[in-house]
């Protein structure tokens, strides 16, 4: 069975073809980054536009990377959300309209469930069930995974996304966008000792999470020094990751705890991040349990994860679409 996925939802644009016996054929990406850097973040009427011009292109390369003609393709799968609508419907139109002409079915996948099983595009696969903690530019979420579908969720945050509190951090210290590599990277040549940032809501009961009194409190203590220097700025890079990953890794903790399991997964764009891989590895050694990631190219947003995605749904009997089109910008996991 060999599927062909269609990534779209913000500022990627992933075609990929995954097939149930050899897994990974083909993947290819355009990133929008160098477009969007210039505004600072994303502008949704460009990445709309652009993805339109990538698909054809992308769609032909993977073709002729794994040696594939229409007839070997069983299922397009797409993202129908959540996203930005223009973008979701890019992929969407172009996706419905490569199924219909090639007559096989089309699958809709939720992005959220792409990242949740991007880990299985690891040789190491987790098996179910497991406790998952997705963390991407617009989520911060636990769950707990006891199949496809099967998806409870623990807790969540409250207002900013962690990925979107790397950004904000980033931006308000002058870094380029998307700001959390860049804070990542500057982190390594500073002190985590230097500031005290806040460890948000660990006082409380529960597995929510909130990270803008966290932004804040960067604000403020950068706004105290004269005269910024780059070694300020790595020390609060540094300082804000580890209160980031310290947050996050204890939140983990709880929510094994409280499932009562011992496998966890993290995917989403913030998994690339190594200090977080590297606390949660500890933890779950700690624990005598088992930590499974994204490949590091498979953790932000690919086509990739929508092909395996799509075949998981199949597999699990999910009905095609009919001719209606239709996307979700605001399509929660649980419901998918
Ligand atoms: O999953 P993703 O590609 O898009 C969404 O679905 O939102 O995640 C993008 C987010 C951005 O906020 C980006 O800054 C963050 O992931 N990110 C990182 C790192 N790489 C990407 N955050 C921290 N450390 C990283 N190494
Ligand atoms: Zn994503």
């Amino acid at each position: 069975m060999r599927v062909l996925g269609i990534e779209s939802s913000c500022d990627e644009t992933g075609v990929a073809i995954f097939d149930s016996e050899q897994g990974l054929m083909a993947d290819a990406l355009f990133s929008q980054i160098d477009m969007h850097a210039l505004y600072g973040g994303v502008v949704p009427e460009l990445a709309s536009r652009d993805h339109i011009k990538r698909l054809r292109p992308l769609v032909d390369q993977v073709m002729a990377e794994a040696d594939c003609t229409p007839a070997d393709i069983d299922a397009v799968a797409f993202t129908q959300g959540p996203g930005l609508i223009g973008a979701l419907m890019t992929g969407a139109c172009f996706a419905r309209a490569l199924a219909y002409g090639w007559n096989v079915p089309a699958l809709a996948v939720n992005h959220m469930e792409g990242h949740l099983l991007a880990p299985m595009l690891a040789p190491e696969k987790p098996q179910f069930p497991f406790v998952a903690l997705l963390v991407s530019g617009g989520h911060t979420q636990l769950y707990s995974v006891s199949g496809i579908g099967q998806y409870e969720l623990l807790g969540e945050t409250l207002d900013d996304a962690a990925g979107e509190a790397f950004d904000k951090t980033a931006k308000l210290l002058g870094l380029p966008y998307p700001g959390g590599p860049h804070l990542a990277k500057l982190a390594e040549q500073g002190d985590a000792t230097k500031f005290k940032f806040p460890r948000p809501m660990m006082d409380r009961p529960g597995v929510d999470f909130s990270f803008s009194g966290l932004k804040t409190s960067v604000r403020t203590a950068a706004n105290k020094i004269e005269n910024i220097s780059q070694q300020d700025k790595a020390d609060i890079c540094a300082s804000f990751q580890e209160a980031m990953v310290d947050t996050l890794t204890k939140k983990c903790k709880r929510a094994l705890k409280q499932v009562a399991m011992k496998r966890l997964v993290v995917s989403g764009g913030v998994s690339a991040n190594i200090a977080l891989r590297s606390r949660l590895e500890q933890l779950m050694q700690g624990m005598r349990g088992e930590l499974y990631c994204p490949p590091l190219s498979y953790c932000t947003d690919n086509g990739a994860m929508i092909a395996l995605a799509g075949w998981h749904r199949m597999q699990a009997g999910q009905a095609p679409l009919g001719l209606g089109l239709q996307v979700k910008p605001r399509w929660p996991l649980k419901d998918a």
